[in-house]
């Protein structure tokens, strides 16, 4: 069985009270419970990840090559901002997906560029909580193509 790593950026461990009217009110635990449950309909081991500094989104992006089969992202406002993890994100060969709880290209125009995306393989946004479980199906295709 395939293990995935799951990496969540800054401010998502406050997700269920955070501007809920972009987030809504699942909370990082649910979702990572949800994560789980839909990883095993595929086949999938998952590993799931959040922190809210870049070295250490970097160092957990560098561990993809020991161990995984790829990669679900939501970098958070880094998305934005992070050329280094743009660049670590581009140094693993394996599949990647970027995803966003909101529709960042219905956002502000500072959030409609996402500089991480230049690296993936495809990025799902904008479907609530439910784009963690579409990137899971997408990238379980990606695998074990
Ligand atoms: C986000 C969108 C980003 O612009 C924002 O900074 C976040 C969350 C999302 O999941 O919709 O923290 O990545």
């Amino acid at each position: 069985m395939k293990k995935i790593l799951i990496i969540n950026g800054p401010n998502l461990n406050l997700l269920g009270d955070r501007e809920k009217n972009f987030y809504g009110d699942t909370t990082l635990e649910k979702i990572q419970n949800i994560c789980q449950t839909v990883c095993n309909k595929y086949q999938l081991e998952c590993e799931f990840f959040q922190n809210n500094n870049e070295g250490a989104l970097i160092d957990k992006i560098q561990s993809v090559d020991k161990g995984y089969g790829g990669i679900i992202i939501n970098p958070a406002a880094y998305t934005h901002t992070s050329i280094a993890i743009l660049d670590a994100l581009r140094a693993t060969s394996k599949p990647k997906i970027e995803i966003h709880i909101s529709n960042i290209y219905a956002r502000e125009d500072y959030r409609r560029k996402s500089i991480t995306s230049e690296a993936v393989n495809g990025v799902i946004c904008g479907f609530g909580e439910n784009s963690y479980s579409l990137a899971i199906e997408a990238i379980s295709k990606l695998i074990y193509k």
